[in-house]
């Protein structure tokens, strides 16, 4: 069971969806009338858009970026390289990417600077998970979810080497798992 491998539940599903929602109230209410262009960032940010997408009462559109800013281990790399940019022309668009964790904040700084270059109407960023205590760059965060310990967290679109995102909730995953290796 993948079960097993974790440590504990940090944020059970039945919290994400309360969050969900009410991130998806205040996104529509300061979007009243208006389009909005969701960037979702491949792979992990694709359960919490998919959840959100739908508290949202507002005309939405939903594109996806991939970067790579980790490998397989926990640690980030440092760089960050476009893997599959956008399909949509967001010039003049409102723009909110979705992304589930900000944790050194360069992929999330790297992605505001880039995508507001394009000259589109906004970029405002929607993030899941904040782990404040491991930024290196500064990330300005519209919409938070949870600020959580600097502990590594898997589930609800999050991975470890490509698994556990199918948890439902958010978890600890067992240090062995990653200390074995
Ligand atoms: P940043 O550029 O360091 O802010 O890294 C953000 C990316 O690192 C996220 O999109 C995640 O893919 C990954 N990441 C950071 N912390 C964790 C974690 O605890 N579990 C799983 N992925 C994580
Ligand atoms: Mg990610």
């Amino acid at each position: 069971m993948i079960r097993d491998d974790i440590e504990r539940v940090l944020i059970p599903s039945i919290e994400i969806k309360a969050k969900t929602k009410e991130l998806g109230r205040r996104i529509s209410e300061d979007f009243k009338g208006k389009d909005i262009v969701l960037v979702g960032i491949l792979k992990g940010a694709v359960v919490f858009m998919a959840d959100l997408m739908r508290e949202i009462d507002a005309h939405v559109d939903i594109d996806f970026m991939e970067v790579s800013s980790y490998g397989s281990s926990t640690k980030s790399s440092g760089a960050v390289r476009i893997l599959k940019d956008l399909d949509l022309d967001i010039e003049g668009k409102n723009v909110i990417i979705v992304e589930d964790i900000v944790d050194s904040g360069l992929t999330l700084n790297y992605l505001t600077k880039l995508l507001s270059s394009r000259c589109p109407a906004c970029v405002k960023v929607c993030v899941l998970l904040d782990k404040p205590e491991r930024r290196d760059v500064k990330v300005k965060i519209d919409y938070e979810g949870f600020r959580i310990p600097n502990e590594f967290v898997v589930g609800y679109g999050l991975d470890y080497d490509g698994k556990y995102r199918n948890l439902p909730d958010i978890c600890i995953l067992s240090p062995r798992i990653y200390k074995d290796l």
